[in-house]
């Protein structure tokens, strides 16, 4: 194995803290934000670990995280990117076992966008050899995701709604929620989509660009009888799509891919139906949910990326040099994620 240099290409945040805006996971020009920077390799303090770079992925956190609207702040100078794939290349005391093992993480020490990472042992998970560097990429944050919340649908019926289907997060939820019994409603904003969402699992697609949409939502409601409401939108028409859902209905936000504020117009709803609204943040569930219970649904996502009934579509391919003059063109691509590779 090469040894670890002294410094290391990354691409680091221009801006500390939060910014108070709420213009949503969207950019014109990453340098904007973002700079090219060669900075010391971090070294891995006690429970850590030192990683080399395989892979990492763009998500929308990664987005609203360097414009800073998400829920943590930045640092000015550290490299962006929330999650990645690579090689564990140095650990500190009490995380010897990860040494030389091929590892999703999910960056919690330094950023992913960058030739090494250093991040905890708990935020590792080593992968089967089966499971490609691009699906180790996007292995944590959308698949835990994913399983969370088609939780949370299975609790509550036989059928659950879900906005920004396209989206990778949307697929695995798609042909997860088929896989176990469930009816999928998927909501997309490209009707040309559908077909291929039917066969990922949705058991109705339903375009939001349809002027006629609440009227096809009513029906498909009122036959499916969907109790939660999956929302990563959260603008207008899902106001209406959770008022038009039955009793007991929750509507749980967990992205905020529309800079559109909604507007709540029937509180007896809430009142009288007893329908809730309530928010979705992996991180909380990470806190909250036992080591156990999260290793049995790491393993689950791992049998579903090695056997082939999850997959993540991949639009454009980056080097780490080439992400600050390409990033905003490449994510105007619709189909798949952008991985970052060193
Ligand atoms: N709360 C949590 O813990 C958590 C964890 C993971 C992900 N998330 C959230 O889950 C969502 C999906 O993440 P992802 O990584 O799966 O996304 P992704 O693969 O990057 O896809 C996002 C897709 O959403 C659609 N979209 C974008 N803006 C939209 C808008 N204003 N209205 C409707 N649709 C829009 C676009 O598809 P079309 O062009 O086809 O419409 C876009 O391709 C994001 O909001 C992300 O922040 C939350």
């Amino acid at each position: 194995m090469s040894p670890i240099p002294s410094s290391m290409s990354a691409v680091i945040q221009k801006f500390d803290g939060y910014s108070n805006t709420a213009t949503g996971p969207v950019i014109e020009n990453a340098a904007d934000w973002l700079e090219a920077a060669q900075i010391p390799v971090p070294k891995p303090g006690p429970g850590q670990v030192l990683i080399r770079l395989r892979t990492a992925s763009v998500n929308p956190s990664d987005i609203h995280f360097i414009k800073g609207e998400y829920g943590q702040p930045r640092i000015k100078g550290m490299p962006a990117g929330f999650e990645g794939c690579g090689d564990v290349v140095a650990t500190g005391t009490g995380a010897e076992a990860l040494q030389d093992q091929r590892v999703a993480f999910v960056a919690a020490g330094s950023g992913a966008w960058a030739e090494y990472i250093v991040t905890q042992a708990q935020m590792c998970i080593p992968l089967r050899p089966e499971i490609s560097d691009e699906d180790g990429a996007a292995q944590i944050v959308n698949p835990l995701t994913a399983m969370a919340m088609v939780d949370i649908a299975q609790g509550a019926g036989n059928a659950f709604v879900l906005s920004a289907a396209t989206s990778q997060l949307g697929k695995l939820m798609c042909s997860l929620g088929r896989d176990l019994g469930l009816n999928p409603i998927a909501m997309v904003r490209r009707a040309e989509t559908a077909e291929t969402l039917k066969e990922l699992g949705a058991a109705e697609v339903l375009a939001t660009t349809d002027t006629d949409m609440m009227s096809k939502f009513a029906k498909v409601s009122a036959e499916l009888k969907p109790r939660v409401f999956l929302d990563a939108v959260a603008d207008q028409i899902s106001e209406q799509v959770f008022c038009a859902m039955p009793n007991v209905a929750r509507w749980v936000c967990y992205g905020k891919l529309s800079t559109e504020l909604p507007k709540l117009t029937q509180m007896g709803q809430l009142i009288f139906m007893n329908k809730r609204i309530e928010g979705f943040w992996l991180t909380q569930w990470m806190m909250s949910t036992p080591p156990a219970d999260q290793m049995r649904v790491v393993g689950e996502v791992q049998a579903r990326f090695a056997d082939g009934r999850w997959k993540t579509d991949v639009s454009e391919r980056l080097a780490l040099k080439d992400v600050v003059p390409n990033l905003a063109t490449a994510l105007k691509k619709s189909d798949g994620k952008v991985i970052i590779t060193p």
